[in-house]
């Protein structure tokens, strides 16, 4: 379903105008014989650059369909954000673009260009952690870690967007991200921390 998706996304414009067609190799126009089976279409593809934690990535030959998720683990070599369902369920693979919580596997790459993303790689000054990465390790808010940076990214902007005044709301507006382990009790109480090391 998750391709039906990225396909209407790229027939509703805007994506494939700015990228290049390239056939398959082997998949020329050719006069197809009746009955026989369709030809591959052609897969658009571009020279991508996406601005990362403050670095231009230039990312050669990326194809339309790739989804961010993937451009950043597999092409920009950033595999701090998580592959967890691939679906837009888990929140795994949240990330910031322009200070927005994303679910990176429910958007493209091409679509990403000239915004400002921010990843797990992307929070700590040199040594020092980020106050959210701090909160997470200080009250033992992870177990298998999978989840663990996409809760971290979305409790940054959680903190940012305001919405840590109680336990209940900071469950509401982090339900995106789900933990297999269990660890929200911790997790709550680590946004709750982090929130009141910001507002210092
Ligand atoms: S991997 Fe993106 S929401 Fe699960
Ligand atoms: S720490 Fe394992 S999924 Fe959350």
């Amino acid at each position: 379903m998750a391709q039906h998706r990225r396909r209407d996304v790229l027939k509703s414009g805007g994506v494939v105008a700015a990228a290049v067609m390239v056939p398959l190799a082997g998949t020329e126009p050719a006069a197809a014989a009746p009955g026989a089976p369709r030809a591959a279409q052609p897969r658009a593809v571009a020279d991508l650059t996406l601005s990362v934690n403050g670095t231009r990535h230039r990312l050669p030959g990326v194809e339309a369909r790739v989804t961010l998720l993937d451009a950043l683990r597999e092409q920009a070599g950033l595999t701090g954000t998580k592959k967890g369902c691939d679906r837009g369920e888990c929140g795994a693979c949240t990330v910031l673009v322009d200070g927005r919580r994303v679910k990176s596997c429910l958007t493209l790459a091409v679509m990403q260009e000239g915004r400002s993303i921010t990843t797990i790689e992307g929070l700590a000054q040199g040594a020092e952690l980020h106050p959210v990465q701090e909160a997470f390790v200080r009250r033992d808010a992870f177990q298998c870690g999978i989840c663990t940076p996409g809760q971290i990214m979305s409790a940054v902007a959680c903190i940012e967007e305001g919405h840590t005044g109680s336990e209940d709301e900071i469950r509401e507006w982090m339900s995106g991200n789900l933990c297999r382990c269990s660890c929200y009790p911790n997790i709550v109480d680590a946004v709750a921390d982090a929130a009141k090391a910001v507002r210092r």
